[in-house]
């Protein structure tokens, strides 16, 4: 099997989860598969070779594979943490959900000016989380050298609102 077989063959479909009338994509098992997380990791570090200077792990979900790819690729990693867990002087950038709005923030001067960061995620949705994270990136002086996500829901607007940058999702599927 290649990593997108590996990938829709581990994952789980929820249905009405966490709410009626949500369809819940469920890739802990891919994670619980030796092989089939490293397929992940190797995929997305082979896309984006040559390409980055650090990896960005948007929390939680993110850090799973921001983790596992700097050690792999042997790169730095900073996190981009949800509002109000990180100390000292931060970039906040808010972002819309369904209902409401959530925060994400990173700690600025970790990484070498002009670092190239691929932006790391589990879910690409409504692709809020992601720009939120390139905006930070950017404001923080580096650039995003690209996004890479394990699946993407198709249709909720993610690809207009990160366009020009690099977005590569292992699967995509119709949300
Ligand atoms: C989920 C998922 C992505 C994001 C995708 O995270 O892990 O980060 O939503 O949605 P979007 O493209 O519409 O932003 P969530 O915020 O639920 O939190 P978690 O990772 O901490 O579980
Ligand atoms: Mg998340």
């Amino acid at each position: 099997m290649n990593v997108s077989e590996l990938v829709l063959e581990r994952s789980d479909t929820i249905p009405d989860f966490p709410k009626p009338g949500i369809v819940f994509r469920d890739l802990t098992p891919v994670f619980a598969d030796a092989d089939a997380f490293a397929a992940v990791i190797d995929d997305l570090a082979a896309r984006f070779s040559g390409r980055f200077d650090a990896v960005a792990g948007v929390e939680a979900r993110g850090f799973l594979l921001a983790a596992a790819l700097a050690y792999a690729a042997h790169k730095p990693l900073v996190a981009v943490r949800k509002g109000g867990k990180l100390p000292g002087d931060v970039l906040s950038e808010d972002y819309a959900l369904e209902y409401g709005s959530a925060t994400l923030e990173i700690k600025p001067g970790q990484l070498a000016a002009g670092s190239r960061v691929l932006v790391l995620d589990d879910v690409l949705a409504t692709g809020g989380s992601c720009s939120a994270a390139a905006r930070l990136i950017e404001r923080a002086g580096y650039s995003v050298a690209g996004m890479g996500l394990v699946l993407e829901l198709e249709g909720l607007g993610a690809r207009d609102k990160l366009a020009g940058y690099d977005v590569y999702a292992i699967v995509a599927e119709p949300a």
